[in-house]
């Protein structure tokens, strides 16, 4: 299949930016880091984040979109910034944490400011998410793992056609507890029965 051969040096010589109708997925800007700190470290979302993930400043902010910004640069992987087209103002964030370029599979992470839940704009930034990765990223597979009482995050991912493989105990440390995660993935035919069906 064509799609299969993945153009490593093509893919990485310019940061892809994926325009929606409201938003745009860009590239993470050391100037977002206000609004990366406001919109991880609200306990709403925080919640549902390890402890690492939980930026405690703006500074520490900086730090992290440094670390995820470098991913595309060094060539390891993609990470976007959710931004609103009308003010440039970061609302969240989407992208793979791990890309393993021979088993052609990646880890998906995602977050989404509280103020702007439940208005479907997790929905539509995941399929172009995904649609880019099954068709531009040459991905089989994609991982996602959420935490077993993170009910939006698991009906988000079936929405979107993940299966829930299994129960990852004691997979991360929140707050000091040993907490469950849920391991879901997707499989490149599963998205495009998904997507035939009209289900995501
Ligand atoms: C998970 C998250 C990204 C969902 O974003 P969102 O834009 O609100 O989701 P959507 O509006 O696109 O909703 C997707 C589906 O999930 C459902 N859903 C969303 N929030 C829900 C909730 N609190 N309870 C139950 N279902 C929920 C929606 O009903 C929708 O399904 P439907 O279209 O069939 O009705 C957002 O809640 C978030 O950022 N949470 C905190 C951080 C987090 O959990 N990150 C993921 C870590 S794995």
């Amino acid at each position: 299949m064509q799609d299969r051969i993945f153009n490593y040096s093509s893919f990485f010589s310019k940061f892809p930016v994926i325009n929606l109708e409201n938003f745009i997925l860009r590239d993470l800007s050391l100037s977002d880091n206000q609004r990366y700190f406001e919109v991880l470290s609200d306990p709403n979302v925080a919640q549902f984040l390890s402890d690492e993930d939980v930026p405690e400043s703006p500074y520490k902010a900086l730090e992290e979109i440094k670390f995820w910004g470098s991913l595309f640069y060094k060539k390891q992987s993609i990470f976007w910034a959710i931004v609103e087209k009308e003010t440039n103002n970061l609302i969240g964030t989407v992208g793979f944490n791990s890309w393993n370029f021979s088993s052609q599979r990646a880890e998906m992470s995602y977050d989404l400011a509280s103020t702007h839940w439940r208005r479907n704009i997790m929905s539509e930034v995941l399929f172009h998410v995904l649609t880019f990765a099954f068709t531009k990223m040459c991905i089989n597979r994609i991982e996602a793992k959420t935490m077993t009482h993170n009910v939006a995050s698991a009906a988000l991912l079936l929405k979107m056609g993940f299966k829930k493989e299994g129960v990852l105990k004691s997979y991360r440390k929140v707050r000091s507890k040993f907490i469950d995660v849920d391991l879901y993935s997707l499989l490149r035919e599963e998205w495009s029965a998904a997507k035939n069906k009209g289900i995501a």
